[in-house]
């Protein structure tokens, strides 16, 4: 046998042992509950969603803003909306939030770009850490300001009673300082607040996530 394919064998198996441990890794978070990557879609973690689950209640009409995998339009459907938009800038988010989920109309739409109407609440579980956007998927992961022009921009597409319901984290205290001056700076007062550690695969520490519910102007 020539060391050519020597060379050919190893690399082949070296690759299948790299896609075993990366399938292996990937059990090992989500059975850790922490929020993973599929491709270039963010996976979300059971207990991140719990908190939604628990928490949240839809009007008729809901906007599920960053839909990523679809898991919260799929639940504003089960939690009795009459219909639900989902919109993400990751084209291969709106595929999977497509098949996740069939009752929504899904939308590529860099925010409010693509979005008609009003809607009685409207989500987002918001990207949080610092750093640069350099591939589809770091749109799940990295603020860039994202956060503060969404809640600029969502209170002009919300009904008179309608509600905002974001999820943010302190796992950078920077981002979560200035997301706090958003919701001042856009004129929303904070209804109800509900928090939880826990551990952020990206940021490799211990978080609170929080997840807020939101009112526009001084409405209490
Ligand atoms: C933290 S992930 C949440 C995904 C999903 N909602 C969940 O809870 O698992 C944030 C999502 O927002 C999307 N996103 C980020 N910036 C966006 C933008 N400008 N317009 C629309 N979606 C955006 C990302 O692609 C990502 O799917």
């Amino acid at each position: 046998m020539s060391t050519g394919t020597i060379g050919l064998r190893n690399g082949a198996e070296m690759s299948r042992c790299n896609a075993m441990l990366c399938r292996l890794r990937r059990l090992i978070n989500r059975l850790r509950g922490y929020d993973y990557a599929r491709g270039e879609v963010l996976m979300p973690s059971a207990r991140r969603i719990k908190m939604f689950r628990d928490n949240l209640t839809v009007g008729p009409r809901v906007l599920d803003m960053g839909t990523g995998s679809g898991v919260l339009a799929k639940l504003a459907l089960e939690k009795g909306a009459a219909e639900v938009v989902a919109a993400d800038v990751n084209p291969a988010a709106v595929e999977a939030a497509r098949q996740t989920v069939p009752g929504a109309r899904v939308v590529l739409s860099n925010l409010f770009e693509k979005i008609e109407g009003r809607f009685d609440t409207i989500i987002f579980a918001a990207p949080w850490s610092e750093g640069t956007i350099a591939r589809p998927f770091h749109h799940a992961i990295f603020e860039d300001g994202v956060t503060g022009r969404f809640l600029k921009d969502a209170r002009g597409h919300l009904t008179e009673t309608g509600r905002v319901w974001v999820q943010y984290s302190d796992a950078s205290a920077a981002n979560f300082s200035l997301f706090l001056g958003w919701i001042k700076e856009h004129g929303y007062a904070i209804q109800r607040e509900w928090t939880l550690k826990d551990w952020d695969l990206f940021e490799r520490k211990k978080a609170t996530i929080c997840l807020y519910k939101l009112a526009p102007g001084n409405v209490k």
